[in-house]
């Protein structure tokens, strides 16, 4: 089991973002289990992997979004930076004990707040639209 289990309930409606979401939720995973693993040393590169993934998947949503003139793309947006940069702010600290039992708890509640609650409020808008 992961730290993240992407369950139907987490679905947005959109199958390209699912797939993205659900590869997003593999590699942070994959990070953590690294870290079970005592194999610590592969973090930094499998969290480097995950923030570059992130931000091509944010690239996607955000021209989802533009392209059919969602309202709250700004807000959202700025949850994509801040993501971006408490992610870098953790890289920075080192990857100490403490920081990565942090980190953890970070991405998998950000991962699930996010999506099941920012994520899902633009195909809610888009689909009271069509
Ligand atoms: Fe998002």
């Amino acid at each position: 089991m992961g730290l993240i289990d992407w369950d139907e309930t987490m679905s947005v409606g959109v199958e390209e973002i699912d797939i993205q979401h659900r590869q997003l939720i593999l590699l942070v995973n994959e990070s953590y289990e690294a870290l079970q693993r005592h194999d610590e040393d592969k973090i930094p590169a499998l969290l480097e992997k995950m923030k570059e993934y992130a931000a091509v998947h944010f690239e996607t949503e955000e021209s989802y979004m533009k392209r059919n003139n969602y309202p709250g793309l700004e807000a959202h947006k700025l949850k994509h930076v801040r993501f971006k940069k408490d992610v870098e702010e953790f890289q920075q600290k080192k990857y100490e004990k403490t920081n990565l039992s942090k980190l953890f708890v970070y991405l998998s509640r950000w991962l699930t707040r996010h999506i099941m609650d920012e994520d899902k409020r633009y195909t809610v808008y888009m689909r009271s639209k069509a």
